[in-house]
């Protein structure tokens, strides 16, 4: 049975591995784990609310229709990105036996009503279609936003993972040198310079515009850790927010796992798209196992 599902949760299983799976709470559609032949890929808060309680600490958390906070008309009431993450979504069903793929929705009559209100006084008719599909070496995940209203609205879009490492003082990130970053803790912008991220301390990045021909890897002691695929997801958050601010969250635990995470959420976050009537938007991100290092210059 490559599909498992019960009333808060949807698993895949590899056909050709049962240890490769993923599980995907019904609550956020988040996707809390994913392993691959009994190895986890994602980071998950052990202190984590798994009872729709709060927006769950780890794993990929969607974000949607507002990146962090906005005081642009329309999203100024939103909590910190948006409802996706907080709303109840429908299992669709399994779409292909193998990979095994299933989807997901949301419109307004699953949105969360107390969040959604607050998105334009609610008055969005919207359809979000999320489709994740495992792989033997690979987790993919795409979302389609279709309005489906009588006028044009505005959202941004972020997929927010959370990817496991082994030691953060260890890990870099790759291939972005040379692009325009906007530094969130120094209230800045500026052109990377750095010829790889590397973490000693809290760091809290949008990286704009970064051409989806370029691939992001995690890389430890010189190993590539995750390969991060992009398809119409210009914007990459880089997040590790270290002692201090994972120990003002009540959610992240162990206190020292800072050291065991790196977020890289690629998203569209720098400006609003706008969809017309009747219009659709797709994303997706792809997340490989791949050994070669790979570098590409601006
Ligand atoms: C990141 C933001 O995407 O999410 C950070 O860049 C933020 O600024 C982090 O702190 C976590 O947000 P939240 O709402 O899940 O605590």
């Amino acid at each position: 049975m490559p599909i498992e599902a019960s009333d808060d949760k949807v698993e895949l299983i590899s056909p050709e591995n049962p240890n490769t799976k993923v599980s995907v709470l019904l609550y956020g559609a988040t996707i809390t784990s994913w392993t691959i032949e009994g190895v986890e890929q994602l980071w998950l808060s052990s202190a984590a609310k798994l009872d729709g309680s709060r927006p769950v600490r780890g794993g990929i958390p969607l974000v949607f229709p507002v990146f962090g906070k906005s005081s642009a008309p329309g999203f100024d009431q939103l909590p910190q990105h948006g409802f996706a993450r907080n709303s109840t979504w429908e299992f669709l069903g399994q779409t292909r036996e193998n990979p095994p793929t299933v989807q997901f929705g949301l419109g307004p009559e699953q949105a969360n009503r107390e969040v959604y209100s607050k998105w334009d006084n609610g008055d969005n008719d919207f359809t979000l279609l999320l489709t994740i599909e495992l792989q033997p070496d690979a987790l993919i995940t795409t979302i389609e936003v279709a309005n489906s209203d009588s006028k044009a609205w505005k959202f941004n879009w972020l997929f927010h993972t959370y990817l496991a490492v082994n030691d953060i003082d260890d890990t870099l990130v790759n291939n972005l040198p040379g692009e325009t970053c906007y530094d969130q803790l120094l209230a800045e912008t500026y052109e990377e310079k750095a010829p790889a991220i590397d973490f000693n301390g809290e760091l809290d990045r949008i990286y704009q515009n970064v051409s989806c021909e370029k691939l992001l890897q995690v890389i430890e002691l010189g190993k590539v850790v995750h390969n991060v695929e992009r398809r119409n997801l210009p914007d990459v958050v880089v997040w590790n927010p270290w002692a201090n601010k994972s120990a003002g969250m009540a959610d992240f635990e162990p206190k020292d796992g800072f050291h065991k995470m790196v977020c890289i959420e690629p998203g569209h976050v720098h400006d609003f798209i706008t969809l017309e009537p009747g219009e659709s938007w797709t994303g997706s991100q792809i997340i490989r196992k791949g050994d070669a290092i790979k570098l590409q210059a601006i």
